[in-house]
């Protein structure tokens, strides 16, 4: 079972490079500023998002190719946010997927126009998919919202403005739901959407991935105490340099530990209306454990 998951998600991975890889080869501008585009886009992340979009794609009964530009969107938002995340302005971090950021390598003011261009560069492609126009318009309602003050900058806003000071948990919680589970749950509701799943099986999907995103935001907290820079491929200890309230601030390790847990119960449970619900059960397992 684990060996065949793995292999769906290589084959998921390879779909996905070869379109990102596609995706700005036909257009001319600024040869740097594409250049810094595709430098983070393409520096091998581990495509959580996208593979979320095409295998729930799959779940609510579409085919996981009729997603992709969907899924490859959320790609381009996510590492658009990296970029950006990682400016001196912000977590003012050197090392990212394995390489030197994208402000080191180009300076900050390409780096902050590659970001830019990324996230446009996501709504250009949903509108590329060859589906019903009414999902198409639904596919932008739901990325802008989970990219916006509302959701990932929203989150990213708070996390800014919480440096130096010991956010309460409710804070926390609400700060690490919108600065990575917004664009996770986001990654789930597009395959759904593109699928076009009824309201019931959106709002499960978006139940399940709420509960992934946070625990995936807990378990970052605790790989940047925990990890060494060359397993995570990006700066390591960054969140208390910067006096960040996180999850392992606020519980310690071992509660950061229980907490994972409970939420990736929370999410497997809220998919048991699905009888073919294997892989996403497998998933929430695999990254409540993973060590990049
Ligand atoms: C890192 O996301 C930033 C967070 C929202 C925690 P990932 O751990 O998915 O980073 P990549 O895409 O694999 O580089
Ligand atoms: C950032 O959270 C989440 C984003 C929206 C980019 P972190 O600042 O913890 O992400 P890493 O640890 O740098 O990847
Ligand atoms: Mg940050
Ligand atoms: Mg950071
Ligand atoms: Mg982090």
């Amino acid at each position: 079972m684990e060996k065949d998951f793995i292999a769906l998600m290589a084959q998921d991975r390879a779909l996905i490079e070869a379109y990102l890889s596609k995706a700005f080869a036909s257009e001319s501008r600024c040869a740097d500023l594409q250049e810094a585009m595709e430098y983070s886009l393409l520096a091998g992340g581990k495509r959580i998002r996208p593979i979320l979009t095409l295998e729930t794609c799959r779940l609510c009964g579409g085919s996981p190719e009729a997603a992709l530009p969907f899924a490859c969107a959320v790609e381009m938002v996510h590492t658009y946010s990296l970029v950006h995340d990682d400016l001196p302005a912000m977590d003012d971090d050197e090392l990212r997927r394995g390489r030197p950021t994208n402000h080191v390598v180009y300076g900050e003011a390409t780096a902050i126009l590659a970001g830019d261009a990324l996230l446009t560069a996501a709504f250009e492609q949903i509108t590329r998919a060859e589906l019903p126009a009414g999902r198409i318009v639904e596919a932008v309602r739901c990325l802008a919202k989970a990219a916006g003050s509302a959701g990932m900058v929203g989150g990213q806003a708070l996390d800014m403005a919480g440096e130096g000071r010991a956010l309460d948990r409710g804070e926390l919680e609400l700060l690490q739901s919108l600065k990575t589970g917004a664009l996770i749950s986001a990654s789930a509701e597009l395959g759904c959407i593109a699928a076009g799943g009824t309201q019931a099986q959106l709002e499960q999907v978006r139940a399940y991935a709420q509960a992934l995103g946070q625990a995936f935001q807990v378990r970052d907290d605790m790989l940047d105490v925990t990890s060494s820079e060359s397993e995570l491929g990006k700066t390591i200890g960054s969140d208390q340099v910067n006096e960040k309230s996180t999850f392992v601030s606020a519980l310690g390790l071992d509660g950061c530990a229980e907490l994972v847990e409970r939420l990736t119960r929370q999410g497997i449970d809220a998919l048991s209306g699905f009888s073919d619900n294997a892989f996403h059960s497998w998933l929430a397992g695999m990254l409540a454990q993973r060590n990049r």
